[in-house]
């Protein structure tokens, strides 16, 4: 048995759609059915500018590249597939370049406008950012590292200056995501923070790049 990490293509994002959104279900406890929800929104996400993702995968073979914890490799363009086909999705992680035009970005600036940050302040931050929108490791997998490697290789090589990210707030920021966020450096850009249609209050957190 093996674990390894892929780049993924927007192709090979559609052709795993089901599963990464099965994981992203489990991981995060929704009801099933919320994947048939999902599925639109992280197709049309594959087009947007500077999107990258990356998937965990375990194979039964000896001979899978990059095993984690090694020397992970980026898989040539067009082997991903052949390299995944037998193999079990464990974990995904996307995300891509923001921009004024998204709904996300929006929510922020106009979250931070509320609390009175000055507008260079929220131009400094949101003029040059990697949005990390999804990070995801099945529960039967999580507490082995995987998370944060998953987490290290999407940020890895990115042009721009932060990475951004919003998560539900926990008390005590006691689960694995607020650990692995706190662990990777990420500190409060805004807490409480309420997207238009949800009741949950959330963090943004967010760090320059590169990470160390
Ligand atoms: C958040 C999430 C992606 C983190 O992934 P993960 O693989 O579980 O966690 P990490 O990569 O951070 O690994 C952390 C654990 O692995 C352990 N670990 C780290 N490196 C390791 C290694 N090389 N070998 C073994 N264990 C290791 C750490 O000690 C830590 O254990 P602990 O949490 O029990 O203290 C995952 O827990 C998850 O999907 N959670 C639910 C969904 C979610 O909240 N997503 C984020 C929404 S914003």
């Amino acid at each position: 048995m093996a674990t390894f990490l892929l780049d993924m293509s927007p192709r090979e994002m559609a052709d795993h759609l089901g599963e990464a959104l099965r994981v992203y279900v489990s991981a995060m406890g929704y009801p099933p059915g919320t994947e048939r929800q999902r599925a639109a929104m992280w197709l049309e996400h594959t087009r947007r500018n500077g999107w990258k993702a990356v998937a965990a995968f375990r194979s039964g073979a000896d001979s899978a590249p990059g095993h984690l914890g090694g020397d992970t490799t980026v898989s040539e363009a067009g082997t991903a597939a052949a390299q995944s086909a037998d193999a079990e999705l464990l974990g995904v992680a996307y995300g891509y370049c923001g921009a004024p035009d998204q709904w996300w970005q929006q929510q922020v600036v106009l979250g931070l406008q509320r609390r009175n940050l000055p507008e260079p302040d929220i131009a400094r931050l949101m003029t040059s950012y990697f949005e990390l929108t999804e990070l995801h490791v099945v529960p039967s997998a999580q507490g082995s590292g995987l998370g944060e490697a998953l987490a290290r290789r999407l940020l890895s090589g990115r042009p721009e200056a932060n990475v951004l990210l919003s998560t539900p707030e926990t008390s005590g920021e006691a689960n694995r995501a607020w650990r692995l966020y706190r662990r990777l450096g990420f500190t409060d850009v805004m807490r409480g923070h309420h997207f238009t249609g949800d009741p949950r209050p959330f963090a943004i957190l967010g760090r320059p790049l590169p990470l160390p």
